[in-house]
């Protein structure tokens, strides 16, 4: 299968008044094309700074990211922006929105942003789907948890993603909302092809998803197929 992602020998290093912390040593793997990846490891061990390396959001002491056949190494700050923009879609711990748009807007504007049509109909459908109709005009301030939750997961998917990264998507939900988020996310992935990286701390659902990353310390322990097809 084709690999979307490639990753080799990366290195990353924090320096910390004239302190050197190396948070992730040694790391090489590669997913591929419409995969469902999970990575695990406790807190700490470096998951959200790999994440944020693969998605060219940071920029490693040395070691090569290919995302979506390109090495971020070769690409300027703008030209990973617009790599970003095209292919990728996110889902933060803290889901991000911004506080002074709507629902709506918080899903409508990027899309805007990047000279998309239609973005209004195209959110109003997004936030349909994952069960916010009622809610397009609240403010972030206006809605629960697993609602913001839902938002940014509308808002991951308006870009029609070719990869989607999701810190900890489910980690502030009840099992219910967090059980619908998961069920998004799979549908995506098999409606779609996006591939899916996620990260969290729950087993059952690294279980659900094709292949299993473990690090500790920054490096990785194991990486693993499972059972799932
Ligand atoms: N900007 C930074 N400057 C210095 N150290 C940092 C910075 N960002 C992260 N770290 C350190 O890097 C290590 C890895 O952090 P990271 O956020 O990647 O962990 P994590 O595996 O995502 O943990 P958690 O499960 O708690 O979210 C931590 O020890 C953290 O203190
Ligand atoms: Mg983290």
């Amino acid at each position: 299968m084709p690999k979307i992602l490639n990753i080799t020998g990366l290195e990353k290093t924090y320096s910390s008044g004239n302190k050197q912390l190396t948070v992730l040593q040694n790391i090489s793997f590669s997913i591929e094309k419409g995969q469902t990846f999970s990575i695990v490891g406790p807190s700490g061990s470096g998951k959200t700074t790999l994440l944020g390396l693969c998605a060219g959001l940071d920029q490693p002491n040395s070691g090569t990211i290919e995302l979506c056949g390109e090495d971020l190494n070769m690409l300027s700050e703008d030209e990973r922006a617009q790599l970003r923009n095209k292919n990728v879609g996110f889902i933060f711990q803290n889901f991000q929105l911004l506080p002074t748009l709507t629902a709506l807007e918080n899903v409508s504007v990027p899309l805007e942003l990047q000279g998309g049509k239609d973005a209004t109909s195209k959110s109003l459908a997004l936030l349909e789907k994952v069960g916010l109709a009622d809610r397009v005009h609240h403010y972030p301030s206006q809605l629960s948890g697993g609602e913001q939750q839902r938002v940014a997961l509308a808002r991951a998917f308006a870009n029609a993603p070719s990869i989607l990264f999701a810190d900890e998507p489910t980690g502030n939900l009840d099992e219910d909302t967090g059980e619908k988020v998961i069920q998004l996310l799979f549908e995506l992935n098999q409606e779609a092809g996006t591939t899916l990286v996620i990260i969290t701390h729950d087993l059952d659902l690294a279980n659900r998803t094709q292949q299993i990353l473990r690090l500790k310390g920054g490096q990785i322990l194991t990486n693993e197929r499972t059972a799932v097809l």
